[in-house]
């Protein structure tokens, strides 16, 4: 049975993850960054290595083509890969696994010199951390990118998209012509890291994504008054760091208890102005992040802690303003593409369990477009988005089989 070359995989793994490392270990690799770039270009130069053709479309998205050197409506082609951004002080393998596996994959089959009937290409989408925009190359491929978003997109440091794209030799204004043409892609499949610990911990080898959460972020911007912080008495005080502090705790409160079961949310950004120990904080910013698999009850939880963070900002004497920075939709994965991959499991004796994904992916643009699907592996002590993220090499080796046999499968 075609087999990956592990060895090959693991070291194109250690390649990429030179790009952007850290002194103690992880990676930091935001889309457009000159570390991206340059692993651009390396991934580039592996494509034409491993045999196949590469192209890059106008949102930055790196192909490398197998029968193909674009894409077109009269030879649809199976799509597979991931994103080789990261996150700050990430991880190796968020993103990194699933282009690079889907590299080997294609690599494998050429030089089994069994072509499948259907053209086969791996991808490398941009920005799938969302530094500037959430999934931004995948939604502007799948014709889900807001044209006139583009010149206000920024980094929560306020950098503008603008501008890193600009800086990276690409015009941002023409990013939604890389939209495919339609029915052009027959199907799609990611190999991801679980980045969670059901899989270890139920010893299943292969997790089959059934469903993919959705996510909603909103600025939430408190206004006080900054005032001296040792002369003005604390009741007079109109503190926007301690209102958006209740917030985030009221906001907390609320999820868990008004969401689905899978429902969660997060506070990773907190900015506070002027920023001095000694001025009381006159505003104060908060990113708030929720995922739930369910769109409705993303849309009713948004609702609901808007009206918190007005009752919120009442009680403690300031204003908030709510600024909604990104919503993606919560997909359901195909069932021939799950199927596939059941079928590739039976066929290499690996158990398997279905699971949705907490975590966002491209997979969940793709949804809208294809049939799509996504294959997990388990993750040492469930760990992502921190530079300990890793899963052992064996079961990397298996979960790049499953995405070899599932294409294969998807390609006849
Ligand atoms: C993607 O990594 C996410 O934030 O879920
Ligand atoms: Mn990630
Ligand atoms: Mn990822």
């Amino acid at each position: 049975m075609l087999a990956v070359s592990s060895p090959r995989l693991q070291s194109r793994i250690a390649a990429l993850a030179r790009f952007g490392a850290l002194p103690g270990g992880g990676v930091t690799r935001s889309c457009w960054s000159p570390a991206h770039e340059q692993a651009r270009a390396w991934l580039l130069g592996e494509i034409k290595t491993a045999g196949l053709t590469p192209w890059v479309d106008a949102a930055g998205n790196v192909f490398g083509g197998l029968g193909l050197s674009s894409l077109d409506a009269a030879r649809p082609a199976v799509l597979t890969g991931s994103h080789i951004d990261t996150v700050p002080e990430g991880g190796i393998l968020d993103g990194a696994l699933g282009v690079l596996a889907g590299l080997e994959c294609l690599e494998t089959i050429r030089a089994g010199g069994q072509v499948p009937r259907k053209p086969l290409a791996v991808v490398a989408w941009s920005d799938e951390e969302g530094r500037y925009g959430s999934l931004f190359g995948s939604r502007a491929f799948c014709g889900r990118l807001d044209a006139t978003a583009i010149p206000s997109m920024a980094a929560v440091d306020g950098e503008r998209l603008i501008d890193a794209m600009r800086g990276a030799g690409f015009d941002p204004l023409k990013a939604p012509e890389a939209k495919a043409p339609p029915g052009s892609v027959e199907a799609y499949v990611e190999l991801h890291i679980e980045q969670g610990a059901r899989l270890e911990e139920a010893g299943i080898p292969i997790g089959v994504v059934d469903t993919i959460v959705g996510v909603r972020r909103a600025r939430v911007v408190f206004h006080g008054q900054a005032d001296h912080a040792g002369t003005t008495p604390m009741d007079r005080r109109r503190d926007a760091f301690l209102a958006a502090a209740d917030y985030a705790l009221k906001a907390r409160d609320l999820v868990v208890t008004r969401g689905g079961p899978r429902a969660v949310t997060n506070f990773g950004v907190v900015h506070v102005h002027p920023g001095a120990s000694n001025i009381v904080p006159g505003r104060a910013e908060l990113v708030h992040e929720m995922r739930d698999p369910d769109a409705g009850v993303l849309e009713r939880l948004a609702r609901e802690c808007a009206a918190l963070a007005e009752d919120v900002a009442r009680a403690r004497a300031t204003t908030v303003e709510i600024r909604p920075t990104s919503a993606t939709t919560p997909a359901p994965c195909a069932p021939r593409v799950q199927s596939a991959i059941e079928a590739a499991c039976s066929a290499l004796g690996l158990r398997q369990q279905r699971l949705y994904s907490a975590a966002g992916h491209d997979a969940q643009n793709l949804a809208a477009v294809t049939d799509a699907g996504m294959i997990f592996i388990p993750s040492r002590g469930g760990r992502s988005h921190r530079i300990d993220e890793m899963s052992d090499a064996d079961a990397i080796e298996r979960g790049a089989n499953v995405l070899l046999h599932t294409l294969l499968r998807l390609a006849v």
